[in-house]
């Protein structure tokens, strides 16, 4: 589909996956606007991205925030969530502001959207939520961002029917190498991501630039709604 005379508003697209959702927007001739919390992040991403991409500073899972970054961006006609700030460690022993920050980014994240930012999505105009592998396949130390990918699963099935003709949808990724792993070292990282490369039916962890393919896939196909799309490499399987 012809983005060229679409605004495309990606909060989270200072880092990754909507880093690279950014990129491949801007590539395709979309107007492109970024969020996120660090001004930092948001301005070395505006580098990185050669310029042609607006910024603006909100923490999605703060109502005043967001409500004011909404009322900052203007009309907008798609919206990507890649919000996430994540802790993987037992839930019985995970610090409250840790679950806060998570619940920011991947629960109040999605809310704040629908109730500032709707008003300002434009006819034919979607929304695409980030879900993740850990929703189907926890491991110990997941618990968090299990319920919180499941949740947004949910939402979107929901939110598909409660806004309709707005369509809604996530994709929920398997392993993908972003900042998002930073809290590893890189030799750990590396032997994770190795080992679980040889694991995977495709014999490779994913790439940004893949989960950018296909969300710009899941924004413009005016087919698809309420559905979660499973970019993981088989990783589901088995
Ligand atoms: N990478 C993977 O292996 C993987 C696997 C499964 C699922 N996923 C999901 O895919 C999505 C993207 O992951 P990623 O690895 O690309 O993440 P990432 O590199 O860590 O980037 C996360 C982005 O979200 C922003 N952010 C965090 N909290 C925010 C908030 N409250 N308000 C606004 N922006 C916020 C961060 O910028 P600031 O810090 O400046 O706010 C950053 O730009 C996430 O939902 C993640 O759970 C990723």
């Amino acid at each position: 589909m012809d983005i060229t005379q679409k605004h495309i508003a990606i909060a989270g697209g200072s880092s990754g996956i909507g880093f690279a959702i950014a990129a491949l927007a801007l590539e395709r001739g979309a107007r492109v606007t970024i969020l996120g919390r660090s001004e930092a992040k948001l301005a070395d991403a505006r580098q990185r991205l050669g310029g042609g991409v607006a910024t603006i500073p909100m923490d999605l899972g703060d109502a005043a925030s967001a409500a004011a970054g909404f009322q900052a961006l203007g009309a907008f006609d798609y919206f990507v969530s890649t919000a996430a700030d994540l802790t993987y460690s037992p839930l019985a022993s995970m610090p409250r502001d840790a679950i806060e920050r998570m619940l920011a980014g991947k629960f109040w994240g999605p809310v704040h959207l629908v109730q500032f930012g709707l008003p300002q999505l434009q006819p034919g105009g979607s929304i695409l939520l980030f879900s993740g592998l850990a929703a189907d396949r926890p491991a110990p130390g997941t618990a968090m961002v299990s319920a919180l990918n499941a949740g947004v699963e949910g939402l979107v099935r929901a939110l598909a029917v409660e806004l309709a003709p707005v369509r809604v949808n996530a994709i929920s990724p398997g392993v993908v190498d972003t900042e998002g792993w930073a809290f590893m070292d890189e030799a750990s990282r590396s032997a994770f991501f190795a080992s679980l490369a040889s694991s995977l039916p495709a014999r490779r962890i994913g790439s940004p630039a893949d989960l950018a393919d296909a969300a710009l896939f899941a924004l413009t196909n005016p087919y698809l709604t309420g559905e979660v799309l499973h970019v993981n490499g088989g990783g589901s399987l088995g």
